[in-house]
């Protein structure tokens, strides 16, 4: 799909002073609302992972609405990462520093068994503390992260760095 990035890049919404003050947000949920290039961006991972995969991890809450709109056209399984307290049965949770403070994620012990291959989906690349919190949690259920899959990474914040020995694809980098 050689007009995937433009058209992706064309429909995200620059949100000036959010969160805070000085930080230009990147608003994807324009993409969301437009079925076509939605399908596009499903379809392009799903082209890359068809076969290679046998789980889709979603991070909350963003890579909840594509990972399983990719899960479902791979045909397989999906497994929330959420943000702490949220997953009722037993977890494995992972904690991480933020600019402020700490962030923690956790998934669930029995969602991924020993030996799968888990595809990583969310929608940014920033400095890369959510998905490498993720990849651990992942490794800590004994399965692989066989890639990870994003709409778009912010190159300038380095988080490619932190996942070193993944495979990172992205449809647009800014
Ligand atoms: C955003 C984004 C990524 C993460 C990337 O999520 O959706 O998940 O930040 O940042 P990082 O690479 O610096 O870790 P956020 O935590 O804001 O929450 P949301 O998806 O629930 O909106
Ligand atoms: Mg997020």
């Amino acid at each position: 799909d050689p007009t995937l990035a433009q058209d992706v890049l064309a429909a995200m919404r620059d949100i000036p002073d959010f969160p805070i003050n000085g930080v230009v947000f990147k608003d994807f949920t324009p993409l969301l609302l437009d079925h076509a290039l939605r399908s596009r961006i499903v379809a392009d991972t799903v082209a890359r992972q068809r076969g290679t995969v046998d789980v889709v991890a979603g991070i909350e809450a963003r890579g909840f609405i594509l990972g399983s709109m990719i899960a479902h056209e791979l045909g397989v399984g999906f497994v929330p990462v959420r943000k702490e307290g949220k997953l009722p049965s037993a977890v494995h949770s992972v904690s991480y520093a933020l600019e402020y403070g700490t962030a923690t994620l956790e998934i669930h012990q029995d969602a991924v068994s020993n030996g799968e291959r888990v595809l990583v989906v969310d929608d940014v690349l920033a400095t890369g503390g959510t998905l490498e919190a993720t990849c651990q949690l992942v490794e800590s259920c004994g399965a692989t992260v066989a890639a990870i899959e994003l709409v778009l990474e912010i190159e300038a914040l380095g988080g490619r760095s932190r996942l070193a020995g993944h495979q990172v694809n992205t449809v647009v980098t800014v």
